[in-house]
């Protein structure tokens, strides 16, 4: 495995790799790797001849310096866990090195970006697609790995890859949870052992509200999320909308959609943790 810290570097490695026909896939993260990013990592490793990951803390998407500062890096222990999982390049580039003048490009998908995490983390979506689609340029994979836990930014990318004709597979893939339903996340490692033991409330509540949908409407569905969650008194539910899967937008009736998905964020203490569950057809009212 090599670690690459350069672009004109990581760019001549792949050249290679190209000409001699390889196929790349990608795995973009923002390292403090867990079982998770390893799930993307694996299937990257079977599905292609080269598997390229890259760890970068990418300051433009933080619209929380706060989170930006504290966002948790563990560069040694993401590498060793690369290596054992078979992984070729990973990239790790510099600030410097990624962005060597402002990005001052502003992306525009329409309504997907504008709603959830878009409307409450503004500028989040752009600074994903600015560092996205400069991975994309750079390693110019064949296929590229993301996990359902971010189910909104899944959908912001295929619409970036389309609006942009880049030549790119986007592959989602589940979410991977801690033997307790909480969906695993960088972000746990900071919940104090109090927290983390009452976070997998989210999951536990979302499955649960699959069943109480049965014969219910969509809004009935989120106050039962919002009310249970909120029963203890550590969690803030920032925001619950059940939403078309496919358009990210929200839905009133089950009939809206054949895709509907219920997407969370909650204040665990001032951990912001987001989760989502799929309603699958013979739940709806
Ligand atoms: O999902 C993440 O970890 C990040 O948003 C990504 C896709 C690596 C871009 O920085």
């Amino acid at each position: 495995m090599k670690i690459v810290d350069k672009i004109k570097d990581l760019k001549a490695y792949l050249a290679k790799e190209k000409q001699d026909n390889k196929r790349i896939g990608l795995v973009p993260t923002m390292g403090a790797l867990h079982a998770g990013h390893l799930s993307l990592v694996k299937r990257c490793v079977k599905e292609n001849d080269i598997c390229v990951v890259s760890v970068f803390v990418n300051p433009t998407q933080f619209n929380d310096k706060h989170d930006l500062e504290t966002y948790p890096r563990t560069l040694d222990k993401d590498c060793a866990l690369l290596q054992a999982a078979n992984c070729d390049y990973v990239f790790v580039p510099s600030v410097e090195e990624m962005y060597p003048e402002p990005d001052t490009r502003t992306f525009d998908f329409g309504p997907v970006m504008q709603v959830m995490e878009g409307a409450r983390r503004p500028g989040h979506f752009n600074g994903v697609a600015q560092v996205v689609s400069k991975l994309f340029y750079i390693v110019e994979p064949d296929k590229a790995y993301f996990g359902e836990k971010d189910f909104q930014q899944i959908a912001v990318i295929r619409a970036m890859v389309n609006q942009l004709h880049i030549p790119v597979e986007i592959i989602d893939c589940p979410i991977m949870r801690e033997a307790d339903g909480l969906a695993m996340s960088s972000r746990n490692t900071r919940l104090t052992p109090e927290q983390r033991q009452k976070a997998p409330l989210i999951a536990h509540t979302l499955k649960e509200s699959v069943n109480f949908a049965a014969g219910k409407s969509v809004q009935d569905v989120i106050n039962f999320v919002v009310k249970t969650v909120e029963k203890e008194p550590v969690m803030k539910v920032e925001y619950y909308e059940i939403v078309d899967g496919h358009t990210m937008q929200p839905i009133q009736n089950w009939s809206d959609t054949d895709y509907p998905v219920g997407c969370i964020t909650v204040y665990c203490g001032d951990v912001r943790l987001i989760d989502n569950i799929k309603y699958a057809l013979n739940h709806k009212a």
